[in-house]
């Protein structure tokens, strides 16, 4: 059967970064994101006997997979990786090890109880090599459309924890609007997954403004990133311990529409993280020197009376939150910066959707 859905990113308000359990993807703190409806992937596949082997083709490119004689596929040889990682736009560069894309679709069929092989067609929307969000709509899409294809009839719950397992964060993209993934207490993750705190309708005039600064590819994937963080970070623990405090402003911050309250605390939270890399061995510097600059502007901004607030995932683009009203403002004097390449401004979106239009 074939199936396609369309997923968009999420870019979190209170950050995850950190896993309890690598293989299943299980983080040490619970995180909050808005789903964006700026940023998306539509998926296609199609699992059926026609095909002799795997094929995979993400933003026109064709992944290079070959049969191996050990559980999970790989790729054809390391020289592949490397080009793909360089020339391949979202999804793939942004899947940190590209055989998830392949162990996913496995898990995929292992859950479901097939063994025919399968045709995938991802294409995103995302600028080249953008560094953006996550791999979030892109697995997310992939995991929606693939247990559709393969007969899995999941509800929400059910897929967000798959998602979860081919990227943390694309969990949170299965729901639209303000989303919470719970970092549960469970060894089998069965108590992990993402839950809507309020649907895109709640806050319409919230805005997200991704900033586009730096192209360059990133050199510590956030799968490294993290490992590498909790290992040798020597404030990780006491982090952890201020994560409750953001979740609960942010949550009720959210319900309450209170913009301050959800801008300043999100800003404050992705400082922290930041503050985590910096200080982990070797350290995580995703921050360039345009980074910083659209933050001091940011900071100025403010304090001339212009409510804005900034938050940075693991590369150099900074988003700004921020209101409806304020959106022509903050595009007029984000433009008038050269360092700023492109602009993408994202309001709260819907959350997974299978659609009718395959993409073959
Ligand atoms: O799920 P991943 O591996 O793409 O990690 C996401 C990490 C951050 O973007 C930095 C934080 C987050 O919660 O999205």
């Amino acid at each position: 059967m074939k199936a396609t859905a369309r997923a968009n990113a999420n870019i979190a308000l209170v950050k995850y970064w950190g896993k309890r359990n690598k293989k299943l993807i299980l983080p040490y703190n619970s995180s909050i994101s808005m789903t964006c409806d700026g940023l998306f992937t539509i998926t296609t596949v199609e699992f059926s006997d026609k095909y002799n082997r795997d094929i995979i083709v993400i933003n026109d490119e064709e992944l290079k997979v070959e049969e191996d004689k050990s559980s999970s596929p790989t790729f054809a040889d390391a020289r592949v990786v490397d080009e793909l990682r360089s020339s391949l736009p979202f999804a793939v560069a942004r899947v940190k090890d590209e055989k998830d894309v392949l162990g996913h679709l496995e898990r995929i069929r292992q859950t479901a109880g097939i063994k025919e092989k399968v045709k995938v067609v991802s294409q995103s929307n995302f600028p080249v090599a953008a560094g953006l969000a996550s791999s979030a709509s892109g697995l997310a899409a992939i995991t929606a459309a693939a247990a559709k294809a393969a007969g899995s009839n999941l509800d929400q719950k059910e897929l967000s924890i798959l998602a979860r397992q081919g990227s943390g964060s694309a969990c949170r993209s299965i729901f639209g609007g303000f989303v919470e993934w719970l970092r549960g207490e469970k060894e089998d993750g069965s108590d992990s997954y993402a839950v809507q705190i309020a649907p895109p309708e709640h806050w319409l005039e919230f805005r997200l403004i991704v900033t586009i600064l730096s192209e360059e590819k990133k050199k510590v994937g956030s799968r490294a990133g993290m490992a590498q963080t909790v290992e040798t970070c020597p404030y990780y623990e006491n982090w952890l311990k201020t994560v409750n405090q953001d979740l609960e402003i942010i949550r009720k911050g959210i319900l309450n529409k209170d913009f301050t309250s959800v801008g300043s605390r999100a800003e404050h939270n992705c400082l922290k993280m930041h503050a985590l890399m910096i200080t982990t061995s070797p350290a995580i510097i995703y921050w360039r020197p345009e980074t910083l600059k659209i933050v001091q502007n940011i900071l100025g901004w403010r304090e001339g009376g212009l409510e804005c607030y900034f938050t940075i995932d693991a590369g150099p683009q900074v988003k700004i939150i921020c209101l409806e009203k304020d959106v022509p403002e903050l595009k007029k004097r984000l433009q008038a910066l050269k360092d700023v390449k492109k602009i993408i401004v994202c309001r709260p979106g819907e959350g997974t959707k299978l659609i009718d239009e395959h993409l073959f």
